[in-house]
C-alpha cells in the first residue's frame, strides 16, 4: 500500500488551474520524482502535501488517513518534512541553531518552562544540542556548526536545509529542487547524500528536480506534469522513453 497518495487532487488559483486530477501513489521507502517544465504545478503539489495550501478538490491520504487541509505543523508532527525551492535558512543564526529549529517541533516543555528556563527545558535543550551536533556530524557539517548559515557555500546550505528537515524526525521528505544552483560535482555528492539519508533514516523521498542527471540517477518512479496535468507516470526507465515526455520536457 502507498504511504502517501493523492486522489483526483485539484488546485485552482482564481481562474488558473495549477493542478488537475493528480493521482500519486508513493510507496513506503520509495524514491519518487516529480518533473515538468516551469509552472507545471510541481511546487504546488508540495505545498498541498505539506499543508501550505488547501486543495480545491480531491484528497491527500497519508498512512491511511486523510490529511487534506491539515496545517503544516501537524503534518510535520505526523512525519512529513520539506525543503524549499528557494533556500529558507536563518542566515544570521549558526548552522547548529538552524538545525535546533527543526527539533523544536518535537519539544515537550511548555512555553512557560522555556521562558523561565526550568529544569525540563534546560535538560531538553542540552539533549537537543547534542542531538543537533550528532545530526550535523552525520550530514558532514559538524565543522561548520558555529558558523552563520548564510556564510556557508551554496551546496552546504542546501544540505543544511535538508538536515533541518531531518531534525523534525520525518518519515517522508519532500525535496523541492535540491540541486538548483549546484555544480556537477556538488550534484554528484548530493545524489550520494540523498541515498545515504534515505537508508539511514528509513525515509520515503519525493523529489522535484529539473536536473535530469539527478532525477534519472535517483528516482525509481516519476510523474511528469505539464500545465497542471499528468502527462506520464511510471518507472523511470519507461518514462525516459515516452515520446510525449521527450517532446514536452526532455526536448530533442
Ligand atoms: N499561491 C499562488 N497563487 C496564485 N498562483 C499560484 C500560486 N502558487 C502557484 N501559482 C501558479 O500555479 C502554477 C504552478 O506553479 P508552481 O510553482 O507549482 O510550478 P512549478 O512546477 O513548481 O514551477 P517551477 O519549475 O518554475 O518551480 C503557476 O502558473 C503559478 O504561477
Ligand atoms: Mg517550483
Amino acid at each position: 500500500m502507498a504511504l502517501l497518495h493523492t486522489e483526483h487532487l485539484d488546485m485552482r488559483f482564481g481562474g488558473l488551474s495549477a493542478l488537475e486530477d493528480l493521482n500519486l501513489a508513493v510507496p513506503a521507502g520509495g524514491l519518487y520524482g516529480l518533473i515538468g517544465p516551469n509552472g507545471a504545478g510541481k511546487t504546488t503539489v508540495f505545498n498541498l502535501i505539506s499543508g501550505f495550501l488547501k486543495p480545491t478538490g480531491g484528497r491527500i491520504v497519508w498512512d491511511g488517513r486523510e490529511i487534506s487541509g491539515e496545517p503544516p505543523h501537524r503534518l510535520a508532527d505526523w512525519g512529513i518534512a520539506r525543503t524549499f525551492q528557494n533556500i529558507r535558512l536563518f542566515g544570521e543564526l549558526s548552522v547548529l541553531e538552524n538545525v535546533l529549529v527543526g527539533f523544536h517541533c518535537r519539544s515537550r516543555a511548555t512555553w512557560g518552562e522555556a521562558v523561565f528556563r526550568l529544569p525540563r527545558y534546560r535538560r531538553e535543550e542540552r539533549d537537543r544540542r547534542s542531538r543537533g551536533l550528532a545530526l550535523l556530524e552525520e550530514v558532514g557539517l559538524a565543522e561548520a556548526a558555529d558558523q552563520p548559515a548564510g556564510k556557508l557555500p551554496y551546496g552546504h546550505q542546501r544540505r543544511l536545509e535538508i538536515a533541518r528537515a531531518l531534525a523534525t524526525g520525518p518519515r517522508c521528505l519532500l525535496l523541492d529542487e535540491p540541486a538548483a544552483g549546484l555544480n556537477p560535482q556538488e550534484t554528484g555528492d548530493l545524489i550520494f547524500f540523498i541515498r545515504d539519508i534515505k537508508d539511514r533514516y528509513d525515509l520515503t523521498i519525493l523529489v522535484i528536480e529539473h536536473n535530469l542527471r539527478l532525477v534519472m540517477g535517483l528516482c525509481q518512479h516519476l510523474t511528469v506534469l505539464d500545465h497542471g496535468l499528468t502527462i506520464a507516470a511510471g518507472p523511470t526507465a519507461e518514462i525516459r522513453k515516452n515520446p510525449e515526455v521527450i517532446r514536452a520536457y526532455l526536448g530533442k
